[in-house]
C-alpha cells in the first residue's frame, strides 16, 4: 500500500549514505510500488548541480548499489523522475529561498520530510534555518542519525539545538538495527507466542549474549573512528537497543511511547559500570596485523598512521538491576577484523533442573534460543529430542529452525526501507527517544572515565580472530563461553 504523498529532502545528498543507502532504499519501495505517484525526493548539498545532474548522480549509486537484476528499466526511470536537486549551505543563508520555492510550488498538504545525513555540527545550523525560513509545520519530520553526542553531555547540547525548532513527536532518531528484520521478529516472537514470555526471566534464563562482530576493518574511516571506537560507535547505539529489546518488559501496546517507555527503564536498571568492577566487567582492544576476509590486512594503527588508545573491539558484561534480571548478566561484545561477520542474540536458558536421563555424555544440554540477525537472519530454538531408531533412549540437541530465507520467499529488505518510510507514517516505534539516547550515554560515560582513571590497557587482537584472550576469559571466569556463530 502506498504511503501519503511527500518531499523527502536529503541534505548530504550527494555524501556516501545517500548513495549506499538512502537511493538504492527508496528506489527498493518504489519497485514494490510504495512510493504514491506524487512522492518526490530533492537532493540538497553544497555541490553544484540541476536537477538532471543529480539524477545521473543517482543513476550511478543506484546501478553501484541495487542488484542489476531489481534495475528495472522503467522503474528506475520512475524513480529518477522524481528527484530534484538544490544547492544549499548549511551554515549561511544560501539556497534556502530556493527550497522554500521548491517545496511551496507542490504545496499540496503533502508529508515533508528532512534527512540530515550530515555530519552533527550542521543539525543545529540546518534547523535554524529551517525554521527561520518557515520551512516547518504539522506536516514535518526530521530525520537525524548517529553519532548523536561524543558523551552525555554533547548529546544533550545536540538534542537541545534540535529541540529548539522541532517537537519531539517531530524528531526521528534513526538506530538502523532497529530496521532489521531479526530485530523486529524479536518483538513478534515475546509478544505474539505465549510460550516465551512465562519462561523469560533470571529463573529460566541463565544468561544473555549479543554479538556484533564485523570482517571489515576501518579502512578511510580512520580518522572519524578513531574519534569514536567501538563503544561510542556501536555499543552505545546499537548494541543497547538490542539489550532494550531482549530486556524490557511488555509494552501495554504497540504505540511508539509505550515500547520506549519500557526501553528507557531497561537503560536506567543498568548497573553503573565504574571503577571497581572495570577490570572484571570490560575489556577494551585493537586489532593487530593479521587475516581479512581476502587476505593479509594491516593493523589498527598502521592504517591509522599515529599513536592511538581507541579501541576498535570492546567485550562487556553487562547487570540489569531489576526484579526480572537480577544475577542474569548480559555479555556483548562488538569489533572490526574478528573473524567473520555475524550478529546474533543468545538467550541461554538454564539447564532442567534434575536429569531424568543421567549426567556426562547422555544428559540434556541447555535450551538455547539464537536469533541471528545477519549475514544470514534465522531465529533457532534449540531443544533436546530422543535420536530416533532403536537405539535406546538417547537424547539429541537440535534446533526449531525458523530460517527466514527459506520460509519466506522474500528478498531481505534493507533497515534503511522500512525505517524511511516509517517517517512518512509519522510512526516512531522503531527510533530512539531522546531520553533513550541519554539515558544510554549516562551509562557509557563513566566506563570512559573507569578506563582513564584506572588506566585500563588496551588489549591487542590478531585481525581474524574473536578478540583478545581476555574477553575470552572474562565469560570463561563465569563458567561459560562465547558462542561463535556456531548454531
Ligand atoms: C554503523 C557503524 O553504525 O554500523 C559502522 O558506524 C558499522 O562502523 C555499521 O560498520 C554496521 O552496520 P551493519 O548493518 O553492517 O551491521
Amino acid at each position: 500500500i502506498p504511503v501519503a504523498p511527500f518531499d523527502y529532502v536529503l541534505f548530504g545528498g550527494t555524501g556516501d549514505l545517500a548513495q549506499r543507502k538512502l537511493l538504492p532504499a527508496l528506489y527498493h519501495r518504489d519497485l514494490d510500488g510504495q512510493l504514491p505517484d506524487a512522492a518526490r525526493l530533492i537532493g540538497a548539498s553544497r555541490a553544484e548541480f540541476d536537477a538532471d545532474g543529480y539524477q545521473a548522480f543517482a543513476r550511478e549509486a543506484l546501478e553501484q548499489h541495487v542488484p542489476a537484476t531489481l534495475l528495472e528499466a522503467e522503474c528506475l526511470e520512475r524513480f529518477l523522475a522524481r528527484l530534484d536537486y538544490v544547492a544549499i549551505d548549511a551554515m549561511s543563508d544560501d539556497g534556502w529561498n530556493d527550497l522554500k520555492s521548491m517545496l511551496d510550488a507542490r504545496d499540496d498538504g503533502r508529508i515533508r520530510a528532512y534527512y540530515l545525513a550530515v555530519g552533527p555540527r550542521l543539525f543545529g545550523p540546518i534547523a535554524e534555518r529551517l525554521d527561520k525560513f518557515d520551512l516547518i509545520d504539522e506536516r514535518t519530520r526530521l530525520v537525524i542519525e548517529k553519532p548523536l553526542g561524543h558523551d552525555l553531555d554533547s548529546a544533550i547540547a545536540l538534542n537541545n539545538a534540535v529541540g529548539a525548532h522541532f517537537r519531539e513527536d517531530q524528531v526521528f532518531r534513526i538506530d538502523h538495527y532497529l530496521g532489521k528484520e531479526t530485530v523486529q521478529n524479536l518483538l513478534a516472537l515475546r509478544f505474539a507466542n505465549v510460550m516465551f514470555e512465562p519462561l523469560w526471566n533470571a529463573a529460566h534464563i541463565d544468561h544473555v549474549q549479543i554479538t556484533v562482530a564485523e570482517t571489515v576493518g576501518v579502512g578511510d574511516r580512520a580518522g572519524y573512528y578513531n574519534r569514536s571506537g567501538a563503544m561510542r560507535d556501536m555499543v552505545q547505539n546499537h548494541l543497547l537497543q538490542l539489550l532494550c529489546l531482549v530486556a524490557m518488559e511488555p509494552p501495554a501496546s504497540g504505540e511508539a511511547d509505550s515500547i520506549r517507555d519500557e526501553k528507557l527503564k531497561v537503560l536506567r536498571s543498568l548497573r553503573p559500570i565504574t571503577g571497581e568492577n572495570i577490570e572484571a566487567t570490560t575489556v577494551r582492544a585493537q586489532y593487530k596485523a593479521g587475516a581479512g576476509p581476502d587476505g593479509k590486512v594491516d593493523g589498527f594503527l598502521d592504517e591509522l598512521g599515529e599513536a592511538s588508545d581507541t579501541e576498535t573491539f570492546v567485550s562487556l558484561k553487562a547487570e540489569i538491576d531489576n526484579w526480572r534480571w537480577a544475577g542474569v548478566p548480559f555479555y556483548m561484545r562488538t569489533g572490526k577484523r574478528m573473524a567473520m561477520r555475524m550478529s546474533e542474540i543468545v538467550i541461554q536458558f538454564r539447564s532442567v533442573p534434575h536429569s531424568v536421563f543421567g549426567s556426562g555424555a547422555g544428559a540434556p544440554v541447555a535450551n538455547q534460543l539464537v536469533l541471528r540477525l545477519q549475514p544470514d537472519e534465522f531465529v533457532k530454538q534449540w531443544i533436546m529430542i530422543k535420536d530416533p531408531g532403536p537405539g535406546g533412549m538417547r537424547l539429541k540437541h537440535v534446533p526449531l529452525d525458523m530460517s527466514f530465507a527459506e520460509n519466506f520467499d522474500e528478498r531481505a529488505p534493507d533497515a534503511y526501507e522500512r525505517l524511511l518510510l516509517d517517517v512518512i507514517r509519522g510512526n516512531q516505534t522503531l527510533f530512539m527517544r531522546r531520553d533513550e539516547v541519554e539515558a544510554a550515554w549516562r551509562w557509557i560515560d563513566p566506563i570512559f572515565e573507569a578506563w582513564e582513571d584506572r588506566s585500563q590497557a588496551v588489549r591487542s587482537y590478531t585481525a581474524g580472530t574473536w578478540g583478545p584472550s581476555q574477553s575470552i576469559a572474562m565469560i570463561e571466569r563465569d563458567g561459560r563461553t562465547w558462542n561463535d556463530g556456531d548454531a
